[in-house]
């Protein structure tokens, strides 16, 4: 608690200090809550994408407090009292709903999309139903819940899941992210421990077909509010592919390929001009169809051999840190750190 006051006073007299310097755009400035931290197995990568928000935020004019996502937020919040709350939490509670349903519920406008979109983006599952319902290419699959194995023999139904799937086969859990849980099996041997280790993080776990790929990723801004004209909002725009490239092909450990210095990203990636427009198009039509606000950032797979592009998943809280795919992208695109966050902070009052 203690602590939590002491950042309080800290962030808004840093805010209101930044806030004489005056040199962000011309909005009015306001009480921000910056939403970091919380108890997701992010919370370290939320801990740097706030503490990064902040700073944006407190140049761009505006005053900020810094809440760490816990039992106390709903009182925190209050006592705040913020104009809105700028969310940099990632994976549960964060990303899937739970914390934007609460904001709706104590009325402070909020960045991002709305619980909908959340919970559709954060269910990989449902994600891609909707996906292959209206069209769009994402890796064959097929997913079994916890309580099928238990309860209805799901395990008779493997054989085939496999047959139809092939080897080797990608096994995730249904939501989560950074890579964690995900699995390559290589063989009918190999399912079962991957199927249990997903199935550990969450109660359905996704079997995907696995793509000999690129790793692609495309982020999508809502266009910026202050140049739009009139009512007109306008469409929402594709920032540069990334690729990351992993250092080494550590095929069967996926998650150290995301620690720092395992894998480089490349801004704009090396495509021919359509294949970059065709991943961006992609990007877009995944952000509408999940019904995203403000910001997404969609990740595609570029088959080598028969070079289709498919949509793995959509991010409604992507990364802010220095090394992060989104402001890696912004940057190309000619749009700054600053103007970045201040973009995704007017999300919160154009839903
Ligand atoms: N079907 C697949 N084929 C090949 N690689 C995959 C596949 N699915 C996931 N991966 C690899 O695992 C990474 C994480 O998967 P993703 O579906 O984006 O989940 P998350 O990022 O939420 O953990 C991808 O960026 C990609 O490198
Ligand atoms: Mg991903």
């Amino acid at each position: 608690m203690s602590n939590d006051a002491a950042a309080l006073e800290s962030g808004r007299a840093g805010g209101a200090r930044s806030r004489l310097r005056g040199d962000g755009p011309r909005t009015a400035a306001k009480l921000i809550a910056v939403l970091k931290g919380g108890g997701s197995l992010e919370r370290k990568v939320s801990l740097r994408s706030g503490a990064q928000a902040h700073d944006a935020l407190g140049r761009l004019g505006h005053e900020v407090v810094a809440i760490d996502a816990g039992p106390e937020l709903v009182a925190q919040l209050r006592e705040a009292g913020p104009d809105a709350a700028f969310i940099a939490l990632h994976g549960r509670d964060g990303e899937d709903g739970t914390v934007q349903g609460l904001l709706e519920a104590i009325a402070i406008p909020y960045t991002g999309s709305a619980p909908a979109a959340c919970i559709c983006c954060t269910d990989k599952v449902l994600a891609k139903h909707l996906m292959r319902a209206a069209g769009l290419p994402t890796p064959d699959f097929h997913f079994f819940r916890e309580s099928s194995f238990k309860e209805l023999g799901a395990a008779g139904a493997l054989s085939e899941a496999e047959r139809a799937l092939g080897f080797p086969l990608v096994v995730k859990p249904a939501s989560q992210g950074s890579a964690l849980g995900v699995k390559f099996a290589r063989s009918s041997e190999e399912l079962p421990g991957a199927i249990v280790g997903a199935l550990s993080y969450d109660r359905t776990v996704l079997l995907e077909r696995y793509v000999n790929g690129r790793d692609l990723a495309v982020s999508v801004l809502d266009p910026n509010p202050t140049t739009a004209r009139g009512d007109v909002r306008g469409d929402p725009v594709a920032l540069p592919v990334v690729e990351a490239i992993p250092r080494e092909q550590e095929f069967y450990n996926y998650e150290s390929r995301y620690e720092i210095g395992m894998t480089t990203f490349v801004c704009p990636a090396e495509l021919s001009a359509a294949m970059s427009a065709r991943a961006q198009e992609l990007a877009l039509q995944a952000y509408r169809l999940l019904g995203c606000h403000g910001v997404a950032r969609v990740d595609l797979m570029l088959d080598r051999e028969s070079e289709e592009l498919t949509v793995l998943e959509t991010n409604v809280v992507p990364g802010l840190t220095e090394t992060s795919l989104l402001p890696l992208a912004s940057d190309a695109a000619g749009i700054g750190f600053d103007e970045l966050i201040g973009r995704i902070l007017a999300s919160a009052w154009t839903r």
